[in-house]
């Protein structure tokens, strides 16, 4: 079932996106049979992840950890960057093994890799035990290739952005936090990033919709929903309605889940209306992650980001000013192509004024088919390495300063679970998106509760229920 028009990262069309229900029917085909899932990359796959399980768990599979006990193995990718290619590449190299003892095996392999042409071209030529590679637009087909698997290669991938599809049922990784995809796609184009061209253009979901999954949610006893989109607060511009994020947001609020928060915003795209609303409704959490990428107004400029480091520092402190005891976290980039130490100065300068909550820091990666991976890049890589390190180094040093301030405070905390690196305590997250291991009664999880902060580090706070 080949795609002729399969073109990966290439086509971006002006086709009319429509708004299409689904139809869930799967028969019971695989029932005592096993899967193993594997996600990499952003909340966006991670919450994908959980319709893809949903479809497996339809099928009758149960879930298994243990790679050599899969009847199907699905790897959804990520291509952000280019190192996580070669962790895919070296993970299908195992799946292979596999299935030369195992010839029934099923392998899928899906996520924005899959939109790569290169990447489509490197399977088609060299791994053709892969059974099945299905794109980012159309994981609601993945159930029908599924049924026809093992018989050649079917790779179906679109090269248009899709439809929006309603009524995806999910099979969610918590019963206390649940994600809500708002949109798909981005329509900014920074020039260093693919997620425009693997995820398509931007398409926002009908308002209806949203809130129906929220009231839902709620009805189920959720505590906390995320708003999701590559850029949230962009949400409705695509669409020939009146309403856009702010009015989103509101109405998510007022249908009373205990938390609201929403990932990613772009600073562009942030109103004076957002501050308002975070500021009003206090189930929308004060935490916003706000990506800067640069502080230098060249490389703003170079990247497409749309505003200076003025204008982003004005932002920010609005922000802070208006939003009581705001936590702002943020993404940067060092080493875009011809970066220099003045330029990489001006981002530590911005850093040192907004002393952010947290950074995801990353070196830059040249991506094939974005306008900067074209830049002939004169920046030697052991000095983006340095620059990252001197970056993290004063990141690290204001996430302990912010977190120290937590101690001797009391702190609302929604409780997930037992905590990872000791089980005789919980962790869950403070309103403003910190980690607290909290030495509290098993029975609280899935509540918010207070807790006495009692110690901080760079990634998490300690504490004691009240
Ligand atoms: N190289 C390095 N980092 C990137 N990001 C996006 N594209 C690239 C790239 N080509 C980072 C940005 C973005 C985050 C999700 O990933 O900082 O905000
Ligand atoms: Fe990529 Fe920029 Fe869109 Fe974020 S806003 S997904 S960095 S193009």
């Amino acid at each position: 079932m080949n795609l002729p028009n399969m073109q990966g990262a290439k086509i971006r069309t002006d086709k009319k996106v429509e708004h299409i229900n689904l139809d869930n029917n799967i028969p019971k085909s695989f029932e005592g049979k096993k899967y193993f899932l594997r996600t990499y990359g952003c909340q966006m796959n991670v919450h994908d992840s959980e319709q893809i399980r949903k479809y497996l768990e339809k099928f009758g599979f149960t879930m298994t950890e243990e790679l050599t006990e899969a009847d199907i193995v699905v790897l959804n990718t990520c291509a952000i960057r280019e190192n996580a290619h070669d962790k895919v590449f070296g993970f299908l190299g195992r799946c292979k093994h596999l299935k030369r003892e195992k010839p029934e095996l099923i392998i899928a392999l899906g996520g924005c890799m899959s939109q790569e042409e290169s990447v489509v071209n490197e399977i088609k030529a060299k791994h053709s035990y892969v059974d099945i590679v299905f794109g980012t637009h159309n994981i609601h087909e993945l159930p029908k290739m599924i049924l026809e698997a093992n018989k050649k290669l079917n790779i179906m991938v679109y090269s248009y952005e899709g439809n929006v599809y309603e009524n995806i049922k999910y099979s969610r990784d918590s019963k206390i936090t649940a994600w809500v995809n708002i949109m798909y796609g981005c329509d900014k184009f920074c020039t260093y990033c693919i997620v425009p061209y693997t995820r398509g253009k931007q398409r926002s979901r009908k308002m209806e919709n949203i809130l129906e999954e929220v009231r839902e949610l709620k009805e189920l006893g959720y505590q906390e929903v995320t708003l999701l989109g590559q850029n949230v607060n962009a949400y409705g511009k695509d669409l020939d309605e009146s309403y856009d994020f702010s009015v989103l947001l509101e109405n998510v609020a007022k249908i009373g889940i205990p938390r609201v928060r929403f990932v990613t915003s772009h600073p562009w795209d942030f109103t004076d209306e957002m501050i308002s609303l975070i500021a009003k409704h206090e189930n929308i959490m004060p935490y916003i992650h706000l990506p800067l990428q640069s502080g230098s107004d060249r490389i703003l400029k170079l990247m497409g980001r749309r505003y200076t480091k003025e204008e982003y520092l004005t932002l920010f402190n609005k922000i802070k000013e208006n939003i009581p005891n705001v936590a702002i976290t943020t993404d940067i980039i060092v080493g875009f192509p011809n970066e220099t130490e003045e330029d990489f100065l001006e981002t530590l300068d911005v850093v040192n004024k907004c002393q952010y909550d947290s950074a995801f820091t990353f070196i830059y990666s040249p991506r094939e088919g974005t306008p900067a991976s074209k830049i002939k890049d004169q920046t030697p890589y052991p000095e983006k390495e340095k620059r990252l390190q001197r970056l993290n180094e004063i990141i690290n040093k204001y996430s302990l300063e912010n977190n120290q301030k937590y101690i001797g405070k009391t702190e609302k905390v929604l409780l997930l679970g037992e905590s990872e690196k000791d089980i005789s305590k919980l962790y869950g997250y403070t309103e403003t998106m910190k980690l607290v291991n909290v030495i509290t009664d098993k029975d609280k999880v899935g509540k918010i509760i207070d807790v006495n902060i009692t110690d901080a580090k760079s990634f998490s706070l300690d504490g004691k229920a009240i």
